[in-house]
């Protein structure tokens, strides 16, 4: 079994201390074939969002990206030889750092192949995020779903006010967290994808009644409530009578019972909008397939409609970088 490690942090810094420690831990317990990504030493290009990747796709190719001469397709290569990822992040504005949300942006252009690769054998994932404070606002949802959203997320961390360089180096406690998710995530990775569910128990025994400032001070490790059953993001957005989770889609109702508040949706009977089959349809032909349908119609009108745009204010172009 392959294990690769990836981090979006400084070189040997505290999220990276996590995440080698993770790699150890499953190495030791599952004999797990383990390497480390940093993503500060990859390049890779913003998405120029042609979305000829998707138009491929729709038409039964593989859908590769147009860009060239960056690290986009070693990483997917990367990732596609391994049974488990263990990703670790810290907060950058309370969310991952942009250099990984470049990258989740890139993985739009997964191909056909590799698509159909997870759909058979998920990458089971496990995530860990580090605050220099508590301010992690949309920590765990995003890296929850990155790099690409096909992974399996199995167990879940996040230490807080950590920010010193080499300060994680201290913290026992999260140090042996950060083993047992490694050993969390090596276990699932055995299992098969018909096992049932790839969420470990033990990622759940820490869930508990949750308040921000309630996180354990020696230890900084901050108890994390699922939200969602379906993605397991911590967030919540409420629509009227209704609520959903802001990541998957998944609707269903707040209630709070004994003072703990849930989330309470019905995956089975309603599942997301955008699961299955169902919400691929959703998505790409009641969606993006209309308005394409009306793009090619008016193509005459959005021509001479958008000469207004096209001209009258200069752009200003940056100079070129030495290579
Ligand atoms: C640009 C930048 C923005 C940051 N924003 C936050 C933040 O919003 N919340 C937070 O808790 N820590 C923030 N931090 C602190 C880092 O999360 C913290 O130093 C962490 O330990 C760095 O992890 P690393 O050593 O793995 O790189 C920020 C740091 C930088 C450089």
């Amino acid at each position: 079994m392959k294990m690769i490690g990836l981090t979006a942090g400084r070189k040997y810094g505290n999220s990276e201390v996590l995440v080698r420690a993770a790699l150890m831990a499953a190495q030791a317990s599952s004999g797990a074939e383990i390497e480390l990504i940093r993503l500060a030493d990859l390049t890779i290009k913003p998405c120029i969002g042609c979305e000829k990747c998707v138009y491929e796709r729709f038409a039964g190719r593989e859908g590769k990206c147009i860009l060239k001469n960056d690290h986009l397709q070693f990483l997917m290569d990367k990732l596609m030889e391994c049974d488990a990822l263990i990703l670790g992040a810290p907060s950058y504005c309370s969310r991952p750092p942009g250099y990984l949300l470049m990258v989740q942006d890139r993985f739009l252009s997964v191909p056909s192949s590799y698509r159909k690769r997870l759909a058979q054998k998920p990458i089971v994932k496990g995530v860990i995020a580090v605050g220099g404070s508590d301010m992690v606002g949309v920590m765990l949802p995003i890296l929850n779903r990155c790099p690409g959203m096909n992974m399996k997320l199995v167990d879940q961390m996040m230490v807080l006010w950590t920010s010193r360089p080499g300060q994680m180096l201290l913290n026992e406690a999260a140090i042996a967290r950060a083993g047992q998710l490694g050993e969390n995530v090596a276990r699932a990775a055995a299992q098969k994808p018909e096992d049932g569910t790839y969420i470990s128990k033990e990622s759940n025994e820490n869930l508990g009644s949750f308040d921000r400032s309630d996180y354990d001070l020696t230890t900084q490790l901050t108890p994390i409530q699922e939200a969602c059953p379906v993605c397991h993001s911590d967030l919540i957005r409420l629509r009227g009578k209704t609520a959903e989770c802001p990541m998957c889609y998944m609707k269903g109702t707040v209630e709070v019972n004994g003072g703990m508040a849930t989330f309470v949706c019905d995956p089975v009977n309603r599942p997301s909008p955008y699961a299955g089959v169902a919400g691929r349809k959703r998505h790409d032909d009641d969606g993006i397939l209309v308005a394409d349908k009306l793009v090619q119609e008016k193509r005459q009108e959005i021509s001479d409609k958008g000469r207004k745009y096209r001209s009258g204010i200069t752009v200003i172009r940056p100079p070129e970088i030495a290579k």
